[in-house]
């Protein structure tokens, strides 16, 4: 075991951790922030991007001793401050991006990154940002959409029907 530090949603927390403990079961179990979910474990479906250091990271991918002295940023910190949902939130809301709402955390961590670094992304780009980011249930129209919208950019007629 040995001891870290970090600031998770703007809130410094201070634990033991393994050294084989990864940063989403640090925050899944040592810290109940059970928003960032867990889909394979395997780097593949993005269900557990977070922020580290303002970069969109999986963590599933790295221990949470590697995230010692880091701000790390979940989906639990992403309402505005009076709790209500944030732009890139109510879009989902809005255009209907998600279905069951597996992968709806990582995909709004992930759309918050690329809203970042690219204000008004394409379509294009949009699908192409979100390749690490797998959903079971929209066929992404809706949460392309989504994105788009939250940019402040046209979005052309309602949510559509799944694919
Ligand atoms: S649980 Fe991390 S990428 Fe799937
Ligand atoms: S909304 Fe169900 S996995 Fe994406």
């Amino acid at each position: 075991m040995s001891d870290v530090t970090m600031t998770v949603n703007g809130k410094t927390v201070s634990r033991a951790v393994r050294g084989n403990e990864l940063l989403v079961e640090f925050l899944r179990e040592q810290l109940r922030l059970t928003g960032t979910h867990v889909g394979c474990d395997t780097s593949q479906c993005g269900a557990c991007c977070v922020h580290v250091n303002g970069e969109l990271v999986k963590a599933c991918t790295i221990f949470a001793a590697e995230a010692d002295g880091a701000e790390v940023s979940t989906i639990e910190g992403q309402a505005n401050p009076d709790g209500s949902l944030n732009v890139i939130q109510q879009a989902f809301q809005d255009h209907h991006g998600l279905q069951c709402g597996f992968c709806t955390p990582g995909m709004v961590m992930a759309a918050a990154s690329l809203l970042k670094e690219n204000p008004k992304p394409s379509e294009q780009e949009i699908r192409h940002y979100l390749q690490g980011n797998i959903c079971r249930c929209t066929g992404y129209h809706n949460i392309v959409r989504a994105i788009m919208a939250a940019s402040g950019q046209e979005v052309e007629g309602g949510a559509i029907a799944a694919e």
